[in-house]
């Protein structure tokens, strides 16, 4: 196993005590960096599983683009493109397949793609540390549904969002999950560090089940820094998520004051759920913003919503380099709204996670100043390509 997950650079001099923070040095340690490296392992194997499925091995044989095996698979063009794209990107990334130069991408064996069981990853997860299970649970899930939704027999919501699949997303999006909470704990801190002071009314986007919120309330509380938080207005657009979150939060009766509750669709204008223009300090959300249907209408909002010298703090997976995948995509990339937003061709060039410099020209383009991206992943990124979890963010002039 490598140090960080998925980087064939990994060989060589542990440079995380350089590039890191050092506050957040402890966050990735061994056990958290064995634990991505199994998570990308499982992923890529189950990857490989639904490849093999869909058959087109022999079409690798001679080369073939994404457009081809669609139509020739019998596959459902919409849905099953972006997927069966992924999906080679990932066998490319992984050298069992090549990937050709020009445009569109010519993919093309190098053999039999090699027989892999995911179920030997899992359990070596399960001995190695069992509180990250939940990130394979979800990716099974997401597996079994993968053939149906690029057939178009399924939408990725009813694969992932069952009666039956709820309890997997509450133990995913939890801080006893390692491979969730450490979006959590960066997104806190980058908070505590830009609050402006003396004290400041915060809005948290997308809040789902509250470990986000939670997360930063410790953070807070452990700085001593509690008072600071003028307000906490907790906002999430599904309503199953939200009255989990409120139960969550109903755990901190020492901010009964200070927090509100409300159903928020960052799709629609923000005045809908009663935000009023220039009145909050930092508009807060974890592995939300990306979701936006149309990214410049929600940083429109965002930036109206903050006072002058406020700020945005989204703590997100952040993509390394262009076109590269991000093993979590191998799970939201079911979901239409995920894979599908508006395009731009500088700043949002696909579907799901951007690049830092993406999200920079998003924040310029949408009147924002100081944009920043924290840690620094164009510092890390050469060095440790699989490392993809930061806070950026940009300020209100
Ligand atoms: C990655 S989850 C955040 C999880 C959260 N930090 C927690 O602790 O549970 C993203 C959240 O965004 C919500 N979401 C999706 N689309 C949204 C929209 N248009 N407006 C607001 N929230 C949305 C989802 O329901 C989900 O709860």
């Amino acid at each position: 196993m490598s140090l960080i997950a998925g980087s064939a650079s990994a060989v060589g001099p542990d440079l995380r005590a350089t590039l890191l923070p050092a506050e957040l040095v402890s966050l990735f340690d061994d056990r958290f960096v064995a634990s991505c490296d199994f998570i990308e392992e499982y992923v890529f194997r189950l990857a490989l599983g639904i490849v093999r499925e869909l058959e087109f091995e022999r079409l690798l044989a001679k080369g073939v683009t994404v457009e081809e095996i669609v139509a020739s698979v019998d596959l459902d063009p919409t849905a099953a493109a972006p997927l069966v794209d992924w999906l080679l990107r990932l066998l490319a990334e992984r050298g069992v397949i090549a990937r050709g130069q020009g445009s569109p991408s010519r993919f093309r064996g190098n053999g039999d793609l090699p027989v892999l069981d995911p179920a030997e990853i899992e359990q070596a997860q399960a001995a190695h540390d069992p509180a990250a299970l939940p990130a394979f649970r979800l990716a099974a899930l997401a597996a079994e549904g993968y053939l149906r939704v690029m057939r178009g027999e399924a939408a990725g919501e009813s694969v992932l969002f069952g009666a039956d699949q709820i309890a997997a997303w509450f133990e995913y999006f939890s801080n006893q999950n390692p491979l969730y909470a450490v979006s959590n704990d960066i997104g806190a801190r980058a908070v505590l560090a830009r609050l402006p002071r003396p004290r400041g009314k915060i809005l948290e986007i997308g809040g789902g089940a509250g470990s986000g919120a939670l997360a930063l309330f410790d953070r807070f509380a452990a700085a001593g820094a509690l008072e600071r938080i003028e307000s906490y207005r907790f906002t999430e657009l599904s309503p199953l998520f939200l009255r989990r979150g409120q139960r969550a939060l109903a755990s901190r009766p020492d901010l009964r004051d200070r927090l509100t509750h409300a159903c928020l669709d960052i799709d629609r204008p923000f005045d809908e759920a009663g935000i009023k223009p220039a009145s909050l300090a930092v508009v807060y959300g974890v592995n939300t913003l990306h979701v936006a249907r149309d990214l410049a209408f929600t940083l429109h909002e965002i930036r109206t919503a903050l006072m002058p010298g406020g700020v945005l703090v989204a703590s997100e997976c952040v993509r390394p380099f262009p076109g590269r995948t991000v093993y979590v995509e191998f799970v939201f990339a079911l979901l239409e709204p995920f894979r599908a937003p508006v395009l731009h061709p500088v700043w949002r060039p696909n579907g799901g996670f951007l690049t830092p410099e993406q999200w920079f020209a998003a924040f310029r383009a949408a009147g924002f100043a100081e944009p920043f991206v924290w840690p620094d992943i164009p510092r890390i990124r050469e060095r440790y390509p699989a490392f993809v979890v930061a806070a950026v963010g940009a300020a209100r002039p």
